[in-house]
């Protein structure tokens, strides 16, 4: 069984609830996942335990929120090379269908010029604040925790 842990930040807890869902969904394809908020890792060095990383946050200013931008850059020091690397969040507009200016994206980004993480196949997941808590929204999250389990484990 491998170990997958999903790190996020949420200020108003739309993204916490995507950190749940793909939990399970992880768990569904039949590996472990454990949930942390970033500001309850102390030590970054504790993320080589883990076989993947899904990291969280909503999207502020077109941006990442900066305890989010504090965290990746403390955690480019542990070596995470090689490990699958995946990015998730909350947001609540589009701005022209820039997907760049989400920070999912640009997350993915980091964990793979800096982390040199594997970069998860299906890229990072968007998802309006609006979809969130619904069944469509859930199953989404599901569907992106799942095919990481099992990408992580092929
Ligand atoms: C200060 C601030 C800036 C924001 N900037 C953006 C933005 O640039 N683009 C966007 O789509 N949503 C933006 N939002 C909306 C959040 O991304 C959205 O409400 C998200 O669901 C919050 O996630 P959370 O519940 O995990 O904190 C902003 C919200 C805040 C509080």
């Amino acid at each position: 069984m491998k170990k997958v842990l999903i790190a996020y930040f949420s200020l108003a807890g739309m993204t916490a609830k995507m950190a749940e869902y793909i939990a399970e969904g992880v768990r569904l394809s039949g590996h472990e996942a454990v949930v942390k908020k970033i500001g309850d890792i102390k030590d970054t060095a504790e993320m080589t335990e883990y076989d993947g990383c899904i990291f969280g946050a909503p999207t502020f200013s077109l941006d990442l929120p900066k305890p989010m931008k504090t965290f990746l850059s403390t955690a480019a020091k542990v070596n995470l090379e090689g490990k699958l690397g995946g990015a998730f969040g909350a947001y609540t507009h589009d701005v022209a269908y820039r997907h760049d200016t989400h920070a999912p994206a640009i997350i993915f980004d980091i964990l793979q010029k800096e982390h040199k993480m594997e970069p998860f196949a299906l890229g990072p997941f968007n998802l309006p604040e609006t979809k969130v808590e619904t069944s469509e929204g859930m199953h989404a999250c599901h569907d992106y925790g799942k095919a990481f389990g099992e990408t992580v484990s092929s």
